[in-house]
C-alpha cells in the first residue's frame, strides 16, 4: 500500500493505493467465488466490492482509495465544510442535480443528498473532474472544496462545481456504512 502525504496545507489530504487485500482496504471476498467460476474479464472482477476502513481519518481530512480504476475521495468534513455546504442556494448551483446513484435519480444537489450519512460529516465522491476527467486536489480553490487545475474548475465543500468549465457537480458513488467505522464502495 502507497501512502503519500501531501504537507502543503494545515489540512491533510492522504492518498492510499489499494494494491492488495491487506491494511485500509479489503477486496469484497465474498463475491469472488462466483465471479472467478464464471471466468469473467478483468473488468469484471474489478467491479468486486471494496471496503475501506475510515476509523483513522481525522474531521477535515481526506482518504483517497483507488477502485474501478479511479480515485474515490473519502472525506470527513468539519461542521465549517458542512455549513458552508448547506446554506448555498440552490439557485446559485450550475448543476442542480444530486448525481449520487444511492438516491432517487432526480434528488436535487442540496447537501444533505450528497453526505454519505445523516449528519453530513463523511462525504464520497468519484474523483474525477466532470470536464475532461482530471483529478481534482483537496482544500483548495475559491470554494474551499476541491479545484481542477487542468482549466480552472471549483467544487465546494460539498464536490458540487460552482465554477469553471465542468458540467456536472463530482459524481458519488455507490457506497454504504457497513459497520460504524467501515464503508463499502460499490
Ligand atoms: S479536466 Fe478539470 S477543468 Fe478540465
Amino acid at each position: 500500500m502507497a501512502h503519500v502525504e501531501d504537507q502543503g496545507g494545515t489540512r491533510r489530504d492522504f492518498l492510499y493505493v489499494a494494491t492488495g487485500a491487506a491494511g485500509a482496504v479489503t477486496a469484497g471476498a465474498a463475491v469472488w467465488p462466483l465471479i472467478n467460476q464464471m471466468n469473467p474479464s478483468a473488468d469484471v472482477q474489478a467491479l468486486a466490492s471494496i471496503q475501506v476502513d475510515v476509523s483513522s481519518v481525522e474531521p477535515g481530512s481526506q482518504l483517497t482509495v483507488k477502485f474501478l480504476g479511479k480515485p474515490v475521495f473519502i472525506r470527513r468534513r468539519t461542521e465549517a465544510e458542512i455549513e458552508e455546504a448547506r446554506e448555498v442556494p440552490m439557485a446559485e448551483l450550475k448543476d442542480g442535480l444530486s448525481r449520487n446513484p444511492n438516491i432517487a435519480a432526480d434528488a436535487d444537489a442540496e447537501d444533505q443528498n450528497r453526505a454519505l450519512d445523516e449528519t453530513g460529516e463523511w462525504l464520497v465522491m468519484v474523483g474525477v473532474c466532470t470536464h475532461l476527467g482530471c483529478v481534482p486536489l483537496g482544500d483548495a480553490g475559491d470554494f474551499d472544496g476541491w479545484f481542477c487545475p487542468c482549466h480552472g474548475s471549483h467544487y465546494d465543500t460539498a464536490g458540487r462545481i460552482r465554477k469553471g468549465p465542468a458540467p456536472e457537480n463530482l459524481h458519488i458513488p455507490l457506497a454504504r456504512f457497513v459497520s460504524d467505522t467501515v464503508i463499502e464502495l460499490g
